[in-house]
């Protein structure tokens, strides 16, 4: 346990969300899965503002994994629809707020009116000094950003640009898709405690939260228990202190 000296204080600066749970939450009020994601979104509206009233520097959100392209169609079609909206319905919201936007994944895959989306989301929040940046994983599997990783790297060191003796952390962290190198707190709602091929590499001294409830059901004051939570833990990142 942690013992009130080592207690960290401060919330942490970079939070991640696997925001699981929005099919189980449909079923169970006896509504359509596409319900759930839509009452998905609209809590993270509710934590984007909190957030932004705690000072926290990112948010990093998974909200379609690269294995979610097995989900059926119509699924993924709802899911794609929602997207859309949410940017047309928040991004003026966010421009106010001065929380910056930006979507990594493999975005491709989205097709052309989404990336167009996107594009235009990305570049109506991009603010110098943003109140928060808020990161939506999109097509993300941290496993195969590995690879990508190690394809450009490679690339890098065949043609001569990169010295293979100065690869370091941050060549990796710096050939990321991944707006955030370092996550310090991990949530993951709906009960589940698995990573489900989230940050990999960027979770390696995060803290991880497991909450039971899914995701639709998750509130602001949850949010703040868990950064609360976080106040009382110890990192000690392999150091005897
Ligand atoms: C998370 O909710 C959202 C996405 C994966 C898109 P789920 O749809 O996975 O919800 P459960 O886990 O089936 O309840
Ligand atoms: C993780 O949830 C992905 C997102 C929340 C976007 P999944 O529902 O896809 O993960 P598994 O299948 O339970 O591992
Ligand atoms: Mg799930």
């Amino acid at each position: 346990m942690a013992d009130s000296q080592n207690n960290n204080k401060y919330y942490p600066k970079n939070i991640g969300i696997i925001m699981d749970g929005n099919g189980r939450w449909a079923i169970r009020n006896s509504l359509k899965i596409s319900e759930g994601h839509k009452k998905g979104v609209g809590v993270v509206r509710d934590i984007v503002e909190e957030a932004v009233k705690r000072g926290i520097q990112s948010l990093t959100l998974y909200a379609f994994s690269s294995e979610n392209w097995q989900r059926p169609k119509r699924e993924i079609n709802a899911i794609k629809r929602l997207v859309i909206e949410a940017i047309n319905e928040q991004v003026p919201e966010l421009k106010e707020k001065k929380v910056k936007l930006k979507f990594f994944g493999h975005l491709d895959d989205f097709g052309e009116k989404i990336q167009n989306k996107i594009f235009f989301a990305e570049n109506e929040t991009c603010f110098e000094e943003a109140k928060l940046n808020l990161n939506v994983a999109l097509g993300y599997g941290g496993q195969q950003d590995i690879v990508d990783i190690v394809y450009k790297v490679s690339e890098e060191v065949s043609s001569g640009s990169v010295n293979l003796k100065d690869i370091t952390k941050e060549t990796i962290n710096s050939y990321s898709s991944v707006p955030v190198d370092e996550i310090d707190l991990l949530i993951r709602t709906g009960g589940d405690k698995r990573i489900s091929n989230f940050l990999l590499y960027q979770i390696a001294y995060a803290e991880i939260m497991f909450i039971e409830k899914f995701w639709p059901d998750f509130t602001n004051k949850d949010f703040v228990n868990c950064l609360d939570n976080f106040k009382n833990v110890s990192r000690r990142f392999g150091k005897r202190i």
